[in-house]
């Protein structure tokens, strides 16, 4: 039989959000009190993207280690969860170091839809994944996946969708929203399909705070790059000096929040608009939700996933788990 011929495929599909819903964004979360609030998605420009992936290499931060070694133990049984001839459509798509992982186990996929905000980024991936699996076809999606977005059809006929989640990013999200956007997955997944989440777990405060305020401060040129892309992109006048990452554990609610100190009282303009700031005043920049398996599984089930699978480290500090759509 004779190997059919490598497709080229990695055009992109442009949804991405506007500047102007940027500005709009940026207004309304500065303008909330008594706790301002920047939005998490904007943290991922070219530069946040780049320093994302330095934290995921930084000794204390241990999700990104712990999962791609699940994958690397346990992607046949996840590619065998998901079964022949699936589409996948991976949100976020990050390095895909971890989605090769799984393309290398999967029977026949029908593609590989990348969706992801940061456009380079995106089309670095799709590049090399192209480049790495040169039958499967590969269709970078550039959209903010918190609104609904289309799926491009692949060539290849699609048994069934396969939704891939990695990296624990559903826990960037308060529970209403991560509902909702399980939600989108499940009506994208459709009848027939799955999700493949990866979900950081409870554990030791001191751990996750220590994941979160590295020693190196990555993750604080991380938190900080967000003022730098809103002085750029919407000309705003943060002094990046007069602010200073902390990252804290709610132990109660089960999530770390980031957020931006202000040194000193200060005042910030943006789009004609005044923001006065008092010294210790905080703007939140992210949350970061830590889960238990069944949690997250009824989480889930709310938007008609059943928890079919779980796979974790011995300790267990992460978990990927699959769940299926009756
Ligand atoms: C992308 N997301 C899962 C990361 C997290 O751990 O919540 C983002 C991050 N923020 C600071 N460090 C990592």
């Amino acid at each position: 039989m004779t190997a059919a011929a490598p497709l080229e495929s990695t055009e992109l599909v442009d949804q991405a959000p506007a500047l102007d819903r940027f500005r709009r964004d940026v207004l309304a979360a500065l303008s909330r009190r008594p706790q301002r609030e920047l939005p998490t998605q904007y943290l991922y420009d070219a530069r946040g993207s780049e320093l994302f992936d330095r934290i995921c290499e930084l000794p204390e931060y241990y999700p990104t280690r712990t999962e791609l070694g699940i994958m690397e133990r346990d992607a046949a049984a996840m590619a065998e969860a998901i079964g022949p001839g699936a589409l996948v459509i991976e949100y976020g798509s990050g390095s895909s170091v971890k989605t090769r992982r799984l393309l290398e186990r999967l029977r026949e996929p029908a593609g590989c839809v990348l969706v992801d905000i940061s456009r380079e980024h995106l089309l670095r991936s799709a590049e090399e994944l192209a480049a790495a699996f040169p039958h499967v076809e590969v269709l970078p999606v550039c959209a903010d996946f918190t609104q609904p977005f289309e799926i491009p059809t692949p060539r290849a006929a699609v048994r069934r969708r396969a939704v891939y989640f990695p990296g624990s990013t559903i826990g960037n999200f308060l529970p209403d929203q991560a509902t909702r956007l399980l939600g989108q997955m499940s009506e994208q997944a459709g009848p027939g399909g799955g999700l493949l989440i990866g979900i950081d777990l409870r554990k030791d405060p001191a751990v996750l705070e220590a994941a979160y305020n590295d020693a190196q401060g990555v993750t604080a040129e991380f938190d900080l790059n967000l003022l730098r892309r809103i002085n750029r992109e919407l000309g705003a006048d943060f002094d990046l000096d007069a602010f200073e990452h902390r990252a804290i554990y709610d132990q109660e609610l089960g999530r770390i929040e980031m957020h931006l100190v202000s040194r000193q009282a200060q005042v910030v303009t943006l789009a004609g608009r005044r923001f006065p700031l008092a010294e210790g005043e905080t703007i939140r920049t992210e949350y970061s939700h830590k889960y238990s398996i069944d949690g997250f599984q009824r989480l889930a089930a709310a938007v008609g996933f059943r928890g079919r699978q779980v796979w974790t480290d011995p300790e267990p500090l992460f978990a990927v788990c699959y769940l299926d759509r009756a």
